[in-house]
């Protein structure tokens, strides 16, 4: 089975890679992750400097998924692009990605600044989707300043860049954010972080489960699945041809990746069921999907990709 497939001149061995946030805070997390089954990897969102992120508990898994507050713990970009430029040195040819986010738009320019100016030549994925920051709304609910962003960036960025996007629930809002993106040379959105603000409740302590912002945090995993399959589709339906959709949300099998893929993704992340299992998912999933693409009589990604039929 040929699981092969390429992000734009990038060749890669198949279409998995985790979803930002887990398992890449570490130097070591991250080796582990080159070193696995994965074809490419992404670095914690970074912010300018080091955060230690909000009180504990702030994840926890859950029978249908996860919900996590953890506001934005990571080591600072410099200590991730000092990572990526020493991976690039090691191995010119191989693919990573960086997601940075900005808590005020000049932090953002200044991260994207400092980008450019590293010799980091990866995939820049710029994160306007974090729900966790108490009083700092997600910037991609907010149109008209996603707009002004990405104005001011692409007159001084030049590198590849990616958007993370959160998930929409109204073809209006489809419309209407993939209308600004088209108008910019954006590489790829990735759909979607986690589903923003739920709440979960213990029955027996009568307690929520994560202490951050009395107990509401982003969903990720099995239930957000239908709403990240959306998500992909409206996407890929309404983008540029040569804008690519990461699919994000809701893989725990290799069923679930075929249906990204059947729904347009280029590359399909893990994110909970990674933070369950570890490295060893990849493995795991890309035999899952190999047994399906055998049993339905495809020899590659490209025979299915895109190719969701409708009623
Ligand atoms: C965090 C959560 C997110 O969903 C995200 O996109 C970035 C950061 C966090 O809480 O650390």
């Amino acid at each position: 089975m040929n699981l092969a497939t390429n992000f734009f001149d990038y060749p890669l061995e198949n279409c998995l890679m985790n979803a930002s946030g887990v398992h890449c805070m570490e130097v070591s997390q991250l080796e582990e992750l080159a070193a696995s089954m994965a074809a490419t990897y992404v670095t914690k969102t970074a912010t300018m400097a080091p955060r230690l992120g909000n009180p504990e508990p702030r994840y926890r898994d859950l029978p249908q998924g996860s919900i996590n507050s953890m506001g934005l713990p990571n080591h600072g970009l410099p200590y991730y692009l000092a990572y990526l430029e020493k991976a690039a040195e090691k191995e010119p040819q191989q693919l990573i990605f960086c997601s940075l986010v900005g808590m005020t738009t000049s932090e953002i320019f200044a991260e994207l600044k400092m980008v450019q100016e590293s010799s980091f030549n990866g995939f820049t994925e710029l994160n306007l989707s974090c729900p966790n920051v108490p009083g700092k709304p997600q910037v991609a609910y907010d149109f008209a300043l996603t707009d002004k962003i990405l104005a001011e960036a692409f007159t001084f960025f030049k590198k590849p860049l990616g958007i993370k996007l959160p998930p929409y629930f109204d073809l209006a809002h489809f419309d209407e954010m993939a209308e600004i993106l088209n108008r910019y040379p954006i590489k790829y959105v990735n759909c979607i972080n986690s589903i923003g603000n739920g709440l979960v409740v213990d029955l027996a302590t009568e307690a929520a489960v994560i202490k951050p912002k009395g107990g509401f945090g982003g969903l990720g995993g099995a239930m957000v699945k239908a709403t990240a399959l959306a998500n992909v589709r409206a996407f890929r339906e309404r983008l540029r041809p040569d804008i690519a959709v990461i699919g994000t949300g809701g893989v725990t099998s290799g069923a679930d990746v075929f249906e990204h893929l059947l729904c347009g993704a280029s590359l399909v992340q893990v994110g909970t069921q990674l933070h369950q299992e570890g490295p060893a998912v990849f493995q795991r999933l890309l035999t899952e999907l190999a047994a399906i693409m055998k049993e339905k009589g495809y020899q590659s990604i490209a025979e299915f990709q895109g190719k969701l039929q409708t009623l």
